[in-house]
C-alpha cells in the first residue's frame, strides 16, 4: 500500500522544507517531489507534517482506574494530539510491577490499535519502595523504562540496585523528585501564593534534593538516569551542571511548568493542582531556558485523567495531575515557537527526536527508511482550548479558555490514517 502526503512543508530534523513524502506499507519511501503514483494521496497544502509525537510520561489509568481513563480512551485522546506512542505510567491497580501486567498493557493496546502503547514498569513492587520488581521479566514481556512515578524511591539504597539492575536491561530508571519526608502536606508551590491562599506549600526543595540524590547515584554507578517533570528553576541548576560535569543525565518538563505561574492558584481552581505543582516567574523562564540550551531534553505531558469526583472537592482534597495530551503540541506550539522562543524543527527534537533517543525507541524523526509515524497540523489555525470536549475521559486542564494555534488535522501511525479532524 502506497500513501502520498503532497504539498505539505515538511519538518525534517533540522529543517522545515516544502515537499511531497512517498508511504510504503508503515515505512516512508521517499521524501522530495514527483514520487509518483499511490493508492492513497493526501493533500496537505498549506499545512505542516511533524514527526509523530512521542509522550514518554503518560498516565492511562488501566487497569484498575477505568473510570478516569483507560487504554482506549487514553489512545484516542493521543492520537487527537498528534501523538503517535506512548509511554504509559504504572501507577495502576494492579501496579505495573510484573510481566503479567506489562503484557496486558501490550496486549490491550494492540487490540485498541490506535497509537503505540509502550508500558513503564514499577521501580519496586506495588510502588512501595521497599523491594524491587521483577525488573528483567518486565524487560522481556516489553516494558521500555522504570519509574515509580507518583512518588520517590526514598531508600537511596533500593535505588541504587535499581538503577545498576536496570541498566543491565539497558532500561532507564525515570525519576519522580519529591522527598516525602519533606512535602508535609504541601498541595502547591510554597510562596507568596500559597499564604495568601492559606493552602500548605512544597518547597522547591522537595524536589531538588532528590534530583541531586538520583544524580548522584548517577554519577557513582556511571549509570544513565532521568529526571521526571522538572519544575524548579534550582532542578534546572542542578541538572545543568551535572550534565556539564559528564554525568548521564537526561531531563523532561511538561507545558504547564513553561506556560504557567502559581498565580493560577489564586481562584482555588482544583485544575491547577499538580504534582509537582508550578512555581513562580523565575522558575517558569528557567525552564523556558532549559529548554532552549539543552538541559531539558524532552517536553512530555505528565497526561493526569481524573474524574470529576476526584477533582470537584476542596483543593486540599484533589487529586493531583492535568489532563494534557490533547493540547501538548498547540501550547507548546503556541508559547515557544509562535513566541520565537525556538524554531518548530527544535521543538520537534523535544517532542518526538529526544525521547525516541532517550528511551531507545522506534520513530522521532521524518527520514527515508523511518517508521511512518506522523501528524499533519495546521498551524494557522487558533482555537481555544475547552477541556469538556477532550476525547480523554480526563476533562481537567487548567488552559481552558487559552487561544492556542496548531490544530491537528490527521495522525498516522504505521503509515495508517488514525485520527482525522477536517
Ligand atoms: O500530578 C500528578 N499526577 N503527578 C504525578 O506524578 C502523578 C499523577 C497521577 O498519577 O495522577
Amino acid at each position: 500500500m502506497k500513501t502520498l502526503i503532497k504539498n505539505g512543508s515538511v519538518v525534517l530534523k533540522d529543517e522545515v522544507r516544502k515537499c511531497d513524502l512517498l508511504i510504503e506499507d508503515d515505512k516512508i519511501a521517499a521524501i522530495g517531489e514527483n514520487l509518483g503514483k499511490a493508492d492513497k494521496v493526501i493533500d496537505a497544502a498549506g499545512k505542516t507534517v511533524i514527526p509523530g509525537i512521542i509522550d514518554m510520561h503518560v498516565h492511562l489509568r488501566e487497569p484498575g482506574f477505568e473510570g478516569k481513563e483507560d487504554i482506549a480512551s487514553g489512545s484516542l485522546a493521543a492520537v487527537a494530539g498528534g501523538v503517535t506512542q506512548v509511554c504509559c505510567m504504572p501507577n495502576t491497580n494492579p501496579v505495573c510491577d510484573n510481566a503479567v501486567v506489562v503484557r496486558y498493557i501490550v496486549e490491550r493496546a494492540k487490540e485498541v490499535g490506535l497509537c503505540k502503547v509502550r508500558p513503564i514498569g514499577a521501580i519496586t513492587k506495588g510502588e512501595q519502595g521497599e523491594s524491587l520488581s521483577d525488573i528483567g521479566k518486565m524487560a522481556k514481556a516489553g516494558a521500555v523504562a522504570l519509574s515509580d512515578d507518583g512518588k520517590s524511591v526514598m531508600n537511596s539504597n533500593i535505588m541504587r540496585l535499581a538503577m545498576e539492575y536496570a541498566s543491565d536491561f539497558n532500561l532507564k530508571c525515570l525519576c519522580h523528585c519529591e522527598d516525602r519526608t519533606l512535602v508535609d502536606g504541601g498541595v502547591v508551590n510554597e510562596g507568596y501564593n500559597s499564604t495568601l491562599c492559606g493552602l500548605k506549600g512544597q518547597l522547591r526543595a522537595v524536589e531538588d534534593i532528590m534530583i541531586c540524590r538520583d544524580i548522584c547515584l548517577a554519577q557513582s554507578l556511571d549509570v544513565p538516569v532521568h529526571i521526571c517533570h522538572v519544575s524548579t528553576y534550582s532542578g534546572v541548576e542542578i541538572i545543568r551542571d551535572a550534565k556539564k560535569r559528564g554525568i548521564k543525565v537526561t531531563a523532561e518538563t511538561c507545558p504547564h511548568y513553561f506556560i504557567l505561574t502559581d498565580d493560577i492558584i489564586t481562584d482555588f481552581d482544583t485544575y491547577t493542582k499538580v504534582s509537582p505543582p508550578v512555581r513562580e516567574e523565575k522558575d517558569r523562564l528557567a525552564i523556558i531556558e532549559g529548554l532552549k540550551d539543552g538541559t531539558l531534553d524532552c517536553i512530555v505531558t505528565d497526561h493526569a485523567p481524573h474524574s470529576k469526583k476526584d477533582k470537584e472537592v476542596e483543593y486540599n482534597l484533589a487529586a493531583f495531575g492535568m489532563s494534557g495530551i490533547e493540547t501538548s503540541f498547540a501550547l507548546s506550539y503556541t508559547y515557544l515557537v509562535k513566541s520565537g522562543i525556538m524554531t518548530l524543527p527544535e521543538l520537534m527534537k523535544k517532542m518526538s527526536y529526544n525521547p525516541a533517543e532517550t528511551l531507545s525507541l522506534e520513530g522521532g524523526e521524518i527520514k527515508v527508511g523511518g517508521v511512518a509515524d506522523l501528524a499533519i497540523v495546521d498551524l494557522e489555525q487558533s482555537y481555544e482550548i475547552d477541556g469538556e470536549k477532550f476525547l480523554s475521559k480526563g476533562k481537567n486542564t487548567p488552559f481552558n479558555g487559552y487561544k492556542v494555534y496548531g490544530k491537528v488535522c490527521a495522525t498516522l501511525v504505521d503509515g495508517q490514517i488514525k485520527y482525522e479532524n477536517k
